[in-house]
């Protein structure tokens, strides 16, 4: 049966759910906290999730594509629905970050995605773990994250309700994951990704296993980034982005 849990506190949505999943939980099932004492982001990272936020992670089946478009088709269809519901100006930052752009100064983060894949007896199950900034109060942000968050309730006035919010970070986590089972629905996300992506054209250096320093040109069929080096393209499966200030 499809679930939903619901925590006032909780140490990781994403681990209680990864817990469920392993079970062979169902495709929709979701894990979700008011707030989060040890919140997971990429890379090893600290999720700061204080009250006003959203925590959320859902049980997906885990699709047959390259690990690095999962988490893009959903942050291509949150930047969609929160820009349609909420009037957010949200653009995709590779590899999963949605943020609202600040100019020639940079973007500042309004929510992150995290993916993790773990098999069950009813075979994989990927997770999707979701922070959104909705409404937090002010000074519940450590500064060094508050100084360049984004949140909904910039935008949507009244700040919108959690609960909706939830409802539609899942529903477009679950309905990501099936667009990427019918055939040509990769490639249709893909080229959502490539429309929102943040940065084209801006300079930009990518950190991690594989490192590259480039202008941003596009993201590819396995949701590499492409960028255009001195010596010619050049395309990343992972890492972390930094897009420099400046046109
Ligand atoms: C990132 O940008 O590094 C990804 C952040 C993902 C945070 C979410 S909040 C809900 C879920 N639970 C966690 O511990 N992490 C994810």
């Amino acid at each position: 049966m499809i679930s939903r849990e619901f925590h006032e506190v909780l140490p990781s949505t994403q681990d209680r759910a990864l817990e469920l999943a392993r079970g062979g939980a169902p495709e929709g099932t979701r894990v979700v906290a008011r707030r989060q004492t040890g919140g997971r982001g990429r890379g090893g990272r600290t999720w700061a999730s204080p009250e006003g936020g959203l925590y959320l992670s859902v049980v997906l089946e885990s699709p047959a594509t390259a690990p690095g478009v999962l988490p893009l088709a959903i942050g291509a269809r949150l930047a969609g629905a929160f820009s349609q519901r909420y009037g957010a100006p949200v653009r995709l930052k590779w590899p999963n970050d949605l943020v609202v752009p600040n100019g020639a100064r940079g973007a500042r983060k309004l929510s992150g995605i995290l993916v993790d894949v773990v098999g069950s007896p009813a075979g994989a199950r990927a997770v999707a773990g979701i922070g959104v900034n909705v409404s937090p109060p002010g000074g519940s942000m450590p500064p060094e994250v508050a100084a360049s968050a984004a949140s909904l309730a910039e935008f949507a006035r009244p700040p919108p309700p959690i609960d909706d919010v939830e409802a539609v970070t899942a529903e477009a986590a679950v309905a990501s994951r099936r667009e990427l089972a019918v055939p040509g629905g990769a490639e249709g996300a893909l080229r959502a990704c490539s429309q929102l992506l943040y940065g084209v054209g801006r300079r930009a250096v990518v950190d991690g296993e594989e490192s590259a320093t480039g202008r941003i040109d596009s993201i590819g069929p396995d949701g590499e980034l492409r960028l255009l080096t001195d010596t010619g393209p050049v395309s990343v499966l992972t890492g972390t982005l930094r897009v420099e200030d400046g046109p």
